[in-house]
Parts: structure tokens; sequence; C-alpha cells
């Protein structure tokens, strides 16, 4: 994982004169250098410490300024506290053996080992049923993924690795027994957070003319 910035850095200005204009210019060099850095960290390189209290609240605070429109805030993340872990271990074994009888006791062991790698463990959960008023799924999804992102970037300016983590589980009943998912939601991915245990080389990015054209 590439380290985040340093806000101080960014804002030290010796010429008060300068101040202003130099602090919004570092600003946005602080907040591209964040957004930039940031990198997809595998759960099992995520160790303890995790977030405190006072940072995961912080985190859950970057997830509401998400753009949201109509504010019907399409989605909500469930904690999995320490205690609670072995009972989405079962979930993930389970619904790898319902998926496929002859899975192995080490594919099912590994299944079970997903639950218990990242200190802060969360599911994010899309909230798709009739609201009022109706904005199209597609508009809510745009605002989990935005919700996702404050997380995973507020977690890396605190110098947290983080890792977004999904498959076929997901959509098992057993999941949604457990997380107790009502009727138009969906578990969409699991959010992991923690001490990043390696730093990966800089990701490659798509340059924008391979996803911008102009009518
Ligand atoms: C909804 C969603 C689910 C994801 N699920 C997984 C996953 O199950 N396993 C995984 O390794 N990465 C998962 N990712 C992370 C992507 O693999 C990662 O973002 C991508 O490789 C780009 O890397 P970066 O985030 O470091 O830029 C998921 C990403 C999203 C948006």
């Amino acid at each position: 994982m590439s380290a985040p910035p340093k806000r101080s850095e960014a804002n030290s200005q010796p010429e008060l004169s300068d101040v202003a204009a130099a602090s919004l210019s570092q600003e946005a060099i602080f907040a591209e250098a964040l957004i930039t850095s940031r990198q997809n960290i595998l759960p099992k390189c995520l160790s303890a410490p995790g977030p405190s209290a006072t940072q995961i609240e912080q985190l859950f605070r970057a997830a509401a300024a998400a753009p949201d429109h109509a504010r019907l805030r399409p989605w909500r993340f469930v904690l999995v506290p320490e205690h609670k872990r072995a009972e989405l271990a079962e979930v993930f074994a389970q619904a790898l053996v319902d998926r496929d009888a002859s899975a192995t006791l080490a594919q099912i062991a590994a299944a079970r080992e997903k639950a218990y790698r990242a200190p802060l463990l969360m599911l994010a959960v899309a909230c798709l049923g009739p609201r009022e008023p109706d904005v199209p799924m597609l508009e809510r999804m745009v605002s989990l993924g935005c919700a996702i992102q404050n997380i995973l970037l507020s977690a890396h300016s605190m110098e947290f690795g983080s890792g977004l983590t999904s498959g076929k589980a997901m959509s098992s009943a057993r999941m949604r027994k457990l997380f107790q998912l009502q009727v138009g939601e969906e578990a969409v991915c699991f959010i992991n957070v923690g001490s990043a245990s390696t730093r990966k080389p800089a990701n490659l990015r798509p340059e924008p003319t391979e996803f911008v054209s102009s009518l």
C-alpha cells in the first residue's frame, strides 16, 4: 500500500501573503495524492491494530457525506464484531457446501477463515426496495459506491489499509438470514480495514483518454 499523504506536509507554506491561495492548491494536491495512493489490500494482509471506536465513527461520518439523490440513504453498513466472526465463518463454509457438495475440507476451512482476517469488518448493504421518491436502482448503487469510497479514503487518510471482498456467498440465503436483510436489501460486499503488513507498488491506472470521449 502506498503511504497516504501527510496533510501537515502538504500545507507547510512559509509566505503568509500566499497562504490562502497556496492552501487551496495544497488541499487539491493532498486530495489527489490521497485518492491516487489508495489501494485495495487483501484482508490476509490486514492485521491489528484496527481503527479505534472514534476512528470507526469517523469512517461512518465519511460515508454519510456521500452524494444521495433525494436523501434516501439507500444503503447501510453492518459491523461484524469479533464475537460474531464464528457465525459468519459458518455462513461462508455452509454457503460453499450449498454451491459445491464436493468441496474439500481444505476449501471449507479456507472459506471459514475469511471471516477472521481484518480487525474491522463490515457488510455494505444496498437498500433497493420501494421508496418515495422512487430513485432508480442505479442511482442508489452509485450512492452506495460513493459511501464505500468515502470509507476507504477516510481509512487510508488514517494510514489504515482497506480492501473490498465479495463472492458467491453474498447472495446466499444464509448470508441474508445472518444479516437480517429485508426484502429489497442486497449484500454487496464486505469492507475490511486494518494495519497493512505489506506495501504494493503503485497501481497502474487507466489513462483518461481510455474512458473519456466528447459529444
Ligand atoms: C463491489 C466490489 C467488490 C470487490 N470484491 C473483491 C473481492 O472479492 N476480492 C478482491 O480481491 N477484490 C475485490 N474488489 C476490489 C477490486 O479487486 C479492486 O478494487 C481492483 O483490483 C482495483 O484495485 P485498487 O482498488 O487497488 O485500485 C472488489 C471491488 C468492488 C468495487
